[in-house]
């Protein structure tokens, strides 16, 4: 109970002193319909579920899974996606009818296509869930047309529409993992359509191959000519009471044509290994949601190829978020040419007995090894290692996005050095493209892509086209990988800091880093707006003369009226701050809310000249200039007495609690005014001593209102009047209690350091591993278990971006999950 309560202290204070707890926001938003991102959508009133996607290899034909349909879409018209053919494929009344009879939901009945490949060079080969009893065709890809032939779907395609499964087509012969039968109970890995001499194979079905697996994707290296599956299963190597689930790359060779005698038609050469998607003293990231291949670079060894993988967790701790790790190649070769765990058939414990060596398990070309050779190997298939990140660490963790797909690409900026990038797609329906750099992840932008939660989506990124496709209940969206153009200046354009995008000086506009050979003003690293667009800025002055000012906004009011002047964000990085010439802004009187407007009451000291300046990565640009003015009186006079090089245009508007759009759309409209916003030719404010009110107090502009004006005042009355009085003991009370807490914790927590460091080390559980339930207490357990049999040390991992990993991170031996 004590102890119960000292945690939930001790993390409520860790939350509140580690500043690193910050979260990775995009730099700008693009909510649905927003004109700086143009979607091209493809729906129709008779097709849905479109949710599997195939893309031809220039990317100009995008073949589409849908319920009972496969289309074929035409993409490569710039404005829209065009129907070319549609091929219907349902299930007659008949299966229909037998379906629900058998207890399924009629809306899960129908045909839902879910393996969708290219056969050859004329041909699709296409599997659906057909009422629950799958059924597998081949298609024209030229004339969406079905051939007469048809086959059994079992093992290729699941039953249950909702059930994950992956496939992949090598040389005319079909690899999937799936459940093979009704109830979703039997899980395989197989291939089918194999001819000749070459057989079609499956996993034994009699050992633990595969444990409640959820398959996530497949991928064909062809150096290797090995096929690498990613999935995630229940970790029988771990002994836990609950289920602990761990994240899977297995692996088989294409060559593979199954033992004479032994293993008969089935994989001689499957092996499987853990991936680990932790930081060091960390809960594992051990839910495996997608994977994609990054292949190596241009004349980099096939060795280089890296799996990107985002990986959620089982644990409430971390519920919610969602980790990036990247695998490469060649840790994952190394950790199956190592030691194998074997399984006790009797008691059903693994162990990592290490047995005399008969055979290499996951070797390629055991076809005619001996009997004794291939029990070794069907006896032998988990890997005793786990696959490790690169750098051991996490490449990016996001506290508040559940991200569920990504692809990545490498991206070769106008440096000439090459840049990998995320496309990360959200649960809640938008894509983040981000850029993963020395410094940390960047994201460089959101695009919303759907408004409803999907239960299954696909994303397919067309590296030739540069467009992201998504495919979901709601359509198949088409999402330009980048629009330059929207960025209006060489600062946004460089703050943007998008591999894609570059400052072309000559024709002052930010474009596409490929399309030239110029020279661009791009710094993808830093982000230097000074250095990046140096020269820009010297052509635009002599151009249009330094002193031309933004048009400013004429605000009337009254007296005692209050007054709220908005600032537009430069970016969802930026910070505003409002600066009045030759005077401070007092805190007294001027209150800074949350989205950078300014808040005040109208008095005859506070009418004049506002400017609202946005800070980011160190560069400073003019968003927004008021003069505040005196309504109707003729009397009244502007009591500030400084000179404004400029006069404003007429536009007179009410200022008081005029509703701007929020952040979003006024990004989104900029460009309009993008003369008024060229930040190079703009005077800044010379006082160098103005103030920003940083208070953030609350939401209630009227309390705001009150305390800005009455603030001093009302501090003064609180302490004298004695119908406060009340409240001040309770609140002295309360602080009592606050203070006595921490002590108490404080001392706790050094008298359990000293304790611990007297205790005897082997054996006995620390306090703090007693907090955890125990499957968590044998997850690190197991883990760190693992990381010591590798002989590694830990080093401090470091997570790029914002490093933090949420509210148990950043300390060393203080935190419950950390065992002393
Ligand atoms: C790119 O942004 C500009 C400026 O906001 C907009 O006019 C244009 O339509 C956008 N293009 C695309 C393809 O989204
Ligand atoms: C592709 O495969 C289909 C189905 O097996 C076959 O009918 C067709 O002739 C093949 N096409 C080519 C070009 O090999
Ligand atoms: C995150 O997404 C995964 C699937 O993509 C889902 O299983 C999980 O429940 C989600 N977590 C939260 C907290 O929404
Ligand atoms: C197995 O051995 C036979 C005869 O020794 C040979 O013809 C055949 O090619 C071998 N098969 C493989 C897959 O190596
Ligand atoms: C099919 O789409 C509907 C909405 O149109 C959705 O409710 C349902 O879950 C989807 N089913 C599958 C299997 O994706
Ligand atoms: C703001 O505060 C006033 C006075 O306390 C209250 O009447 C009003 O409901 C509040 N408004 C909001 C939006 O909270």
């Amino acid at each position: 109970m004590k102890n119960h309560s000292l945690l939930s202290l001790t993390l409520a204070v860790l939350g509140i002193l580690c500043p690193c707890l910050s979260r990775l926001s995009p730099r700008v938003s693009f909510p649905m319909g927003s004109p700086g991102r143009h979607l091209t959508r493809f729906t129709s009133h008779d097709v849905s579920n479109t949710t599997t996607l195939l893309l031809s290899e220039g990317g100009d034909m995008l073949y589409v899974g849908a319920r009972d349909a496969v289309l074929a879409l035409d993409v490569s018209h710039k404005d829209a996606i065009i129907l070319k053919n549609k091929l219907d494929w349902s299930p007659s009344d008949k299966d229909l009818e037998q379906c629900s009879m058998k207890g399924k939901k009629m809306a899960d009945c129908p045909n839902f296509i879910r393996v969708l490949q290219f056969l050859n060079t004329s041909h699709i080969y296409a599997c659906g869930t057909f009422a629950f009893s799958p059924r597998c065709t081949y298609v024209n890809s030229e004339m969406l047309t079905m051939s007469i032939k048809s086959d059994e779907g079992r093992g290729r395609c699941p039953y249950d529409p909702y059930q994950r499964n992956t496939a992949v087509i090598v040389d005319g012969e079909l690899y999937t993992g799936t459940v093979a039968d009704y109830r979703g109970n039997r899980p395989v890995i197989s291939r089918h359509l194999s001819e000749g001499r070459r057989v079609d194979l499956k996993l034994d079905d009699t050992l633990g191959w595969l444990e409640d697996p959820t398959f996530i994707s497949s991928s064909f290296i062809p150096d290797e000519e090995k096929i690498y599956f990613f999935f995630s299963e229940v970790g029988r190597e771990y002994d836990f009471i609950d289920k602990f689930i761990v994240s899977r790359v297995s692996q088989i060779c294409t060559s593979d044509v199954g033992g004479q005698r032994t293993l008969q038609r089935r994989w001689t050469t499957f092996a499987k290994a853990q991936l680990l998607c932790q930081a060091d003293n960390e809960l594992p990231y051990n839910v495996i949601q997608d994977v994609d291949t990054l292949p190596p670079a241009e004349g980099a060894p096939a060795d280089d190829t890296l799996f990107y993988g985002i990986f959620t967790s089982q644990w409430s701790v971390n519920s919610g978020r969602s980790a990036v790790c990247s695998f490469s190649l060649n840790d994952i070769k190394s950790v199956f040419s190592g030691n194998y765990k074997v399984l006790n058939r009797d008691t059903l414990q693994w162990s990592t007995r290490v047995q005399e060596k008969v055979a290499n398990p996951g070797e390629c070309g055991l076809h005619n090894a001996s009997d004794n050779a291939l029990r070794f190997v069907k006896e032998n298939f988990l890997a005793d290692d786990s696959v490790r990140p690169i750098g051991r660490s996490l490449t990016m963790v996001s506290v508040e996005h559940n991200y569920s797909h990504l692809a990545v690409q490498r991206v070769s900026a106008a440096n000439n050095r090459d840049y990998t990038v995320l496309f990360l797609l959200t649960e809640s329906g938008y894509l983040h493209k981000a850029v993963l750099l020395q410094s940390g992840t960047h994201i460089i932008e959101e695009v919303q892509v759907f408004e409803q939660p999907q239960p299954i989506k696909s994303l397919r990124l067309s590296i030739p086209k540069g467009m992201i496709y998504v495919g979901t209940s709601e359509g198949v969206v088409r999402v330009p990988a980048a629009n330059c153009s929207f960025y209006w200046t060489c600062a946004q354009c460089v703050l943007a800091r998008d591999p894609f995008c570059g400052w072309d000086p000559a024709n002052r506009a930010c474009v596409k880093a490929s399309n030239t050979q110029t020279s661009l003003g791009q710094d993808i690293d830093k982000g230097n707006v000074e250095e990046a667009c140096n020269h820009v800025t010297l052509t635009h002055r002599a151009r249009f003369g330094p002193n031309k000012l933004p048009t400013g906004e004429l605000v009337s009011v009254s007296l005692n009226e209050v007054v709220r002047l908005q600032c537009p964000a430069a970016s969802q990085l930026s910070q505003q701050l409002w600066e009045r010439p030759n005077s401070r802004l007092s805190s007294d009187l001027y209150l800074q809310l949350q989205d950078g407007s300014l808040s005040f009451v109208a008095t005859p000291a506070t009418l004049g000249h506002y400017i609202c300046l946005s800070t980011e990565n160190g560069y400073q640009q003019t968003m927004a200039i008021y003069h505040v003015k005196q309504k109707t009186s003729p009397m009244a006079q502007t009591p500030t007495s400084h000179t404004w090089p400029q006069t404003y245009p007429i536009p007179t508007t009410q200022a008081v609690a005029r509703p701007k759009p929020g952040l979003h759309t006024s990004v989104g409209t900029w460009p309009e005014r993008q003369e008024t916003r060229q930040a190079e030719t703009l005077p800044t404010l010379s006082s160098r001593d103005t103030q920003v009110i940083t208070r953030q107090l609350g939401r209630n502009l009227t309390m705001r209102q009150k305390e800005a004006e009455f603030q001093d005042k009302e501090l003064l009355q609180l302490a004298r009047g004695p119908c406060y009085l009340k409240e001040l003991v309770a609140v002295s009370v309360l602080l009592v209690l606050c203070l006595s807490l921490l002590i108490t914790m404080l001392l706790y927590v050094i008298r359990q350091r000293c304790h611990s460091r007297t205790a005897p080390q082997a054996g006995t559980p620390t306090r703090n591993s007693d907090r955890r339930t125990p499957v968590e207490q044998e997850a690190l357990r197991g883990n760190q278990f693992l990381s010591k049999q590798n002989g590694q040390t830990p080093h401090s991992g470091q997570v790029s971006g914002l490093s933090c990993n949420g509210a148990l991170t950043g300390s060393n031996g203080h935190l419950p999950n950390t065992p002393i």
